[in-house]
């Protein structure tokens, strides 16, 4: 049985695709297969798409790929050591000295330190935009783009961009949108069927989702890219071991009870925050008021386990609020079952202080878990009492 198609369901897609049980044991769950090297049948006598040597290719990554491409939509899916590796992977093969790249103005920090620090030293430039504003896109867009760098919704503000729209704009000019897919996951958001070109996501948060490995993936349906993309992580070898590979998979499989869980409960604590004396702001996309609510409700099939508020006493009241939790764990990222919570201007975002990109100093941000949802309300309420 084939559990590739796009109209078997996400979650039997999650749970079989790639993952057929092991033909010589009938082991149900893909072993892992740790191993660095494989045998030969005679000098230079492997056979096309045999296994070689693990930084090229190894059986427990392949698994997880072929999974993440069915999850995703996408032709081709590629296994990295973090997100982190994967978005550098996307950016050195898209650009090259001399092109442009636009990306959104509240961007995940490391990417915008990556592309700030790193890849402007080697002849890129970029835009930062507001991704909400078609306007501003369109005026930061030159000859020379190559790339619109897109999150939806962001980290840690929440906001929202039209991918349909983005993907229209980059391709009138010639350039490609990539979606950093990592906040929504693809049970909530397919970016490829909006029309981007290239989806990259930290697997460390709701892919794995269990915050026990930190991983990363580029998925594409874009054939030359692949190759670009294999070429580069053979040579460069940002690949993940087999464990991780293994624990990715795990996590994967029930990527979509965990999603609604998180959802029902953000929900939940955003509803309650936006009543609560001590909050000045919340931000999640599921509330009416959120400024890209209805995009997201278009392209979203729900609105995420994310949710930001401002505190209305600002910054100091912010980190005693983010210390005073006892069931949130004070904790950078995010996308595992256990509710964390932690000041994005002081960790998260630290590095983008001075910045286009710095947040604001009374933001406290929540990557709200799938404990009971009572308790977690409980538990916000006291640290904010
Ligand atoms: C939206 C987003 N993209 C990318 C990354 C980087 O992923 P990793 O930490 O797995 O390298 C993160 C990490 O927090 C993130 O939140």
């Amino acid at each position: 049985m084939s559990h590739e198609s796009a109209d078997t369901g996400f979650s039997t897609r999650a749970i079989h695709t790639g993952q057929e049980p092991d033909p010589r044991t009938g082991s149900v769950i893909v072993p892992i297969y740790q191993t660095s090297t494989y045998a030969q049948d005679g000098v230079g006598g492997t056979r096309e798409g045999d296994y070689e040597y693990s930084r090229t290719a190894n059986p427990t990554r392949t698994a997880l790929e072929e999974a993440l491409a069915a999850l995703e939509n996408g032709r081709h899916a590629l296994a990295f050591g973090s997100g982190m590796a994967a978005s550098d992977a996307v950016l050195r093969t898209t650009l090259r000295p001399g092109d442009h790249l636009v990306l959104g103005n509240d961007v995940y920090g490391g990417t915008f330190r990556l592309i700030d620090k790193v890849l402007t030293g080697w002849g890129v430039t970029y835009s930062v935009a507001h991704l909400s504003d078609v306007d501003e896109v369109r005026a930061a867009m030159r000859p020379e783009t190559k790339l619109i760098w897109c999150e939806s919704p962001t980290n840690p503000l929440l906001g929202i961009s039209d991918i349909t729209t983005l993907a229209a704009i980059a391709h009138e000019g010639g350039a490609k949108l990539v979606v950093d897919n990592t906040f929504a996951t693809p049970y909530l958001q397919t970016p490829l069927d909006l029309g981007a070109d290239v989806v990259v996501h930290s697997t460390t948060k709701y892919l794995g989702g269990h915050s026990d490995v930190v991983g990363g993936a580029v998925v594409t349906g874009d054939d030359d890219l692949r190759e670009q993309l294999f070429f580069l992580r053979n040579s460069a070898g940002a690949v993940p071991g087999a464990f991780d590979a293994w624990l990715t998979l795990r996590g994967l499989k029930t990527l979509s009870v965990r999603m609604e869980r998180h959802c029902d409960n953000a929900e939940r604590i955003a509803a309650m925050l936006q009543d609560h004396p001590k909050v000045a702001r919340v931000y999640y996309p599921g509330l009416a008021e959120h400024p890209g609510h209805d995009v997201a409700a278009k392209q979203m099939r729900r609105f995420g386990g994310m949710v930001a508020f401002d505190h209305v006493d600002g910054e100091q009241a912010a980190l005693k609020a983010a210390a005073g939790t006892n069931v949130f764990i004070l904790a950078e990222s995010l996308g595992g079952v256990e509710s964390l919570i932690e000041h994005p201007g002081r960790m998260t975002h630290a590095s983008a202080e001075g910045s286009l990109l710095q947040v604001p100093a009374e933001l406290v941000r929540l990557s709200v878990g799938i404990e009971d949802g009572a308790d977690l309300i409980d538990d916000l309420r006291q640290a904010l009492a």
